[in-house]
This record gives structure tokens, C-alpha cells and sequence, in this order.
């Protein structure tokens, strides 16, 4: 990137190129920087500390709400990072909102998946925690259990004050919302298996069931790949058609969705436009035609078929730090470019 930069840049007074990393298994594994990362985003930076280069982190996964995610970023890669440049999983979620104004949601995952539904403008959500805890003996198991499940009266939930008003019955959820990796997978499939058959109320619709992305697998600290929010989904499906008649009716967001891949070209747009600021003389006016974007991933079948499925300009390198292991390129799936590390 520094020969591109040095190249094609400062000739033109913007950048040509736009930069969207993956997170987990590129630029961080477990919570730690891998590969050389920090320097990498250094280095699409000026000496005076300014942005030079747009680049976004364009992850599958997510948890906390994009100015939570921007923090705990630029203090663990050294760089300031601005919500704008965090696209995560649930990133779609927004765009639903209209759909929910005014039904209660139930928001499932590790993290503060409650939060995030409340920045992007959803009223009534509850975390399945929360919406577990109204059913006693919903979790035949919980006893067996080493940690406790927050009761009512200590959680932080949006619908605190109407407790007592609201109607929490097995078919008053009109949207579950799968924000993150979920935590206790057999108490969350079988809640989730109560609320998706309308507590088994005849003729009731299936809930909306929203996935913020469908990796099978991915990268953290371990050696090999651990099961992802794909997993979890084809064993909430699997189960659920086991145990109803009507198939388990979903829609799964995240890379390789070529609607993320769009999404992602107007948060570049915009992270280049406030980069060009009122340098509009100085040749920023076509911040929106970005000759290349270049996608660095490390799981084939997300990252690199996603940009392969969105075609131009998007442009793949598939990184050696994560999913993918081999030597050459991937058979499947081929990236335009592979290399070691995000930092070459
Ligand atoms: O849970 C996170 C995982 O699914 C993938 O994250 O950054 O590799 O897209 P990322
Ligand atoms: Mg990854």
C-alpha cells in the first residue's frame, strides 16, 4: 500500500483507492493485534497523524454499538478510528427499525446486543436474558449451570418502567434479532424454539428471525477455527424443523451478502468525503468513484467471495493470519491476491 499511496496519491489529491479490512483473523485474533496490523493502519496515515487513505473494518462480527467498537479499536491497533469506519454484522439492523416501531424484539448475543438495538432505534427490546427470565423453568437446566442469568429487577433494559404493563407472553415478540455469537446455545435454541412457534399458539405467524451474519466458522486465539453464528443458525434451524411443521423462515446478513458489500461502498464514500472535507478544489470532488477497493480478508468463502460476488472495483487479498492456512491460493474461492499478512 505504501508504493500504491506513493504512486498514485499526492498526484491526484485523493486517494484512488479505498481499503475495507476484516477484523477477526486479519488485524486481531482472540482480543491481541496479529500480523503486524498496527502498522499496516499506520501507514495510511500522514506524519502529522492525519488520515490519508479511507479505510473501513467491514466485520461479520459485532456485540457493542460502533462508537464502543471504534474505542476499544483504536487504543488496541494505535490508530483513531471513528464510528463512521465500523461496518459490524448487525450494521442492516438499522434499516429495519421502521419495520419493529413499536413491537417488542428480543436481541440475542454475547456482548450488549440490548445496546446496540437501542442506538440503531429500536424502542422495546429485550435481551433474551431478560425475556428468559419472565418464564420460570423455561430452562429445564439453568440449575446445572455455573454462572447465574441476571434477574429482572437488575437489568438495564429499555422497557424497565412498563415491567408490570408489559404483556411478556410467548407470542408477544414480533422480531428476534441474532446480533451476536450466542452464548448458552441450549437455553437460547430452546427459548428461541418457544418464541419462533407463537408458544405453540395455532395459526400465529412465525416471528421475523434476522441473522447478523452466517460465518460457519472463524478465527480467534485458538489454533484451529471455532463454530460461528452460522453454526448456531444450522442448529436453531435443524432443531426447529425437527419440532414444527412449517420450515424455520430467516434472513441471514453479513459478508458474502453483496448488500453488505454496497453498504460498505457508501460508508467508504462517506469516510472520503469527510476525509477531502473543503478540499473540493483540490480534486476531491469524485470521492464516490474509487478506482479500486480493496478487500483484505481471511475466510474464503466470506470475504473473498463476497468481493468476487460484487465485482468491480472491489479488488480481494486473502490473508495467511486466519481461516485460511494454504499455500497457494484457495481452490473455491480465489482471491486476486494472497499474502501473509495485512501488513506487506
Ligand atoms: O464473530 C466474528 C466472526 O464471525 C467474523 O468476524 O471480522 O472475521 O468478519 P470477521
Ligand atoms: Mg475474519
Amino acid at each position: 500500500f505504501r508504493r500504491l499511496y506513493s504512486q498514485l496519491w499526492p498526484q491526484s489529491g485523493r486517494s484512488p483507492f479505498g481499503i475495507a479490512f476484516d477484523i477477526d483473523g486479519v488485524l486481531i485474533r482472540g482480543g491481541d493485534p496479529v500480523g503486524g496490523s498496527p502498522l499496516a493502519l499506520r501507514r495510511l496515515y500522514g506524519d502529522d497523524g492525519i488520515l490519508k487513505v479511507p479505510y473501513i473494518f467491514l466485520t461479520n462480527g459485532g456485540g457493542v454499538p460502533e462508537s464502543k467498537r471504534a474505542s476499544e479499536l483504536s487504543s488496541l491497533l494505535g490508530v483513531q478510528i471513528s464510528p463512521l469506519q465500523v461496518v459490524q454484522g448487525h450494521a442492516p439492523f438499522r434499516d429495519l427499525v421502521c419495520r419493529f416501531e413499536n413491537e417488542l424484539v428480543v436481541a440475542v448475543g454475547k456482548g450488549e446486543p440490548v445496546e446496540v438495538m437501542l442506538e440503531y432505534g429500536f424502542k422495546k427490546v429485550l435481551s433474551i436474558d431478560e425475556y428468559a427470565s419472565f418464564f420460570k423453568d423455561i430452562d429445564p437446566l439453568s440449575h446445572y449451570k455455573s454462572w447465574s442469568v441476571k434477574q429482572t429487577h437488575e437489568m438495564k433494559s429499555t422497557v424497565k418502567e412498563s415491567y408490570s404493563s408489559y404483556n411478556v407472553h410467548l407470542d408477544a415478540v414480533k422480531g428476534t434479532f441474532i446480533v451476536s455469537d450466542p452464548v448458552d446455545w441450549g437455553r437460547d435454541i430452546q427459548v428461541l424454539c418457544d418464541i419462533l412457534s407463537c408458544g405453540g399458539v395455532p395459526g400465529r405467524h412465525q416471528p421475523a428471525l434476522y441473522f447478523a451474519s452466517d460465518d460457519l466458522e472463524y478465527q480467534t486465539a485458538f489454533l484451529s477455527e471455532r463454530l460461528g453464528m452460522g453454526a448456531f443458525r444450522i442448529a436453531l434451524e435443524s432443531i426447529f424443523n425437527s419440532v414444527n411443521n412449517n420450515p424455520l423462515q430467516y434472513t441471514s446478513f453479513g459478508k458474502p451478502n453483496p448488500v453488505v458489500f454496497k453498504n460498505a461502498e457508501v460508508v467508504l464514500t462517506q469516510v472520503a468525503s469527510n476525509l477531502c472535507g473543503d478540499k473540493v478544489s483540490l480534486g476531491c470532488s469524485n470521492v464516490n468513484q474509487f478506482s479500486t477497493i480493496y478487500m483484505i480478508g481471511d475466510n474464503p468463502m466470506v470475504d473473498i467471495q463476497g468481493a468476487a460476488k460484487a465485482g468491480r472495483p472491489w479488488f480481494s487479498i486473502l490473508t495467511r493470519t486466519g481461516v485460511f492456512k494454504g499455500k497457494q491460493n484457495h481452490e473455491n474461492f480465489p482471491a486476486d491476491s494472497v499474502s501473509s499478512n495485512s501488513a506487506l
